[in-house]
């Protein structure tokens, strides 16, 4: 459809197509905080570099003469099929971005069926944002609160607005050393635009003196900083999750064979290997380098027809990527910065043009590689680029 249009009518596409062009679009029209909050990684960014670049390292093997001419790149997870191997990934603040935020990204998720994650940091409510989702499908990311209270209302709270499932990010118990969002003040943003949620939340409110979270905002900030996250957690704190919810949970931030054992021993029902796109530990590992390792644990580490689902982010731009993300073991994968970009240039219609962009982009390299559905996409048909 894409090239059909583009035959029948002398046309330059609204937003760009490609990812780079997004990127100098988007600091092209950007405020440089909000530039700054969306590219930036942690220290040197050398994560956010090895990211992208850890996809040169595999290359697609197509096969031909396959009857590729219907393809089906459903995936089933939890009980419900989704069109495609893809979702949004939680992207706080999203207001710094773009006025509708998170309720312009619902609407254009929905046109397509792509499950949205929320992230607790939103720049509107769990049940706002639900509201605008309806029976398109959600899911919920926590940033687990040392206030057990709080963390155990957000459930709550997101069970009952039809959320389907609880993704905990594990490797934000603190906010990485962000030097770009450090330089440029992006933190005062937070307030208005990243703790409704917490504001508003009966839990939170507890805890301040002031009845009213807006009247005092420095009290209600510092309140919210001690008790954002929790580096305290250990393995033994996942059970205390599991009783508060019964939706599934999966783990956010995995990235070593070893935690990826341990947390489904302890019985998470699906996990994301992710470096938080590099924002959280500067020279981590790229988050593809990981995931075979972590395929292959989780594997070992489940009984027979048990599934825990292994989803992944970090660097996914076009097809190719989630091709060869699928291909090294991932049910699905998570887009981020591709849509937060899209959000901040254009709303609901950029984002609506990066998601028809990179599912037309999955399809055809699906296809062209050789297969008809999703299963078929398997480590025989990736390789490591011998150089
Ligand atoms: C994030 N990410 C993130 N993760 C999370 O669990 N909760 C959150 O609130 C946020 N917020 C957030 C803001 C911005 C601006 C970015 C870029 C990322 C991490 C996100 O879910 C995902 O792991 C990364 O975006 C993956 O990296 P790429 O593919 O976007 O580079």
């Amino acid at each position: 459809d894409v090239y059909r249009k583009g035959m029948l009518e002398a046309r330059t596409p609204e937003f760009p197509v490609a990812y780079e062009d997004l990127v100098e679009r988007a600091r092209e029209e950007l405020s440089d905080e909000a530039f700054a909050y969306v590219a930036g990684g942690a220290g040197s960014e050398s994560t956010v570099r090895a990211n992208d670049r850890a996809f040169d390292e595999w290359q697609i093997v197509p096969r031909m003469m396959r009857d590729v001419s219907s393809r089906d790149l459903s995936v089933e997870l939890f009980g419900r099929e989704y069109p495609a191997p893809v979702m949004l990934a939680p992207i706080g603040v999203q207001g710094i971005l773009h006025d509708e935020a998170e309720l312009a990204v619902a609407r254009a998720a929905s046109e397509f069926e792509i499950p949205m994650i929320l992230s607790s940091v939103s720049s509107f409510t769990f049940e706002e944002v639900a509201d605008e989702l309806g029976d398109s499908p959600g899911w919920f990311q926590l940033y687990w609160s040392s206030d057990r209270s709080v963390a155990a209302s957000f459930l709550e709270r997101a069970e009952a607005a039809g959320y389907e499932a609880v993704v905990a990010t594990l490797d934000t118990p603190k906010m990485g050393w962000r030097e770009r969002d450090i330089e440029l003040g992006y933190l005062p943003f937070l307030q208005g635009l990243g703790l409704k949620n917490y504001f508003e939340d009966p839990a939170f409110r507890d805890r301040l003196e002031a009845d009213d979270p807006w009247a005092d905002p420095e009290a209600s900030i510092e309140s919210w900083s001690e008790c954002f996250g929790d580096a305290s957690l250990t393995w033994d704190d996942l059970e205390w999750l599991d009783e508060q919810t019964d939706l599934p949970v999966l783990v956010k931030g995995l990235l070593h064979p070893e935690d990826a054992r341990e947390a489904v021993e302890r019985g998470v029902d699906g996990l994301i290997v992710s470096n938080h796109g590099g924002r959280q530990v500067d020279g981590a590992i790229p988050a593809l380098d990981a995931l075979p390792d972590v395929v292959d644990a989780v594997e070992d580490a489940t009984d027979d027809g048990e599934d825990v689902p292994v989803l992944f982010d970090s660097g996914i731009r076009r097809g190719s990527d989630v091709f060869q993300a699928v291909a090294l073991g991932a049910d699905a994968v998570l887009l981020g910065r591709p849509y937060a970009l899209g959000l901040g240039i254009g709303g609901e219609d950029g984002v609506r043009a990066v998601l028809e962009n990179l599912l037309a982009d999955v399809d055809l390299t699906v296809g062209l590689s050789g297969c008809a559905s999703v299963d078929e996409v398997d480590r025989s048909k990736v390789r490591r680029a011998e150089r």
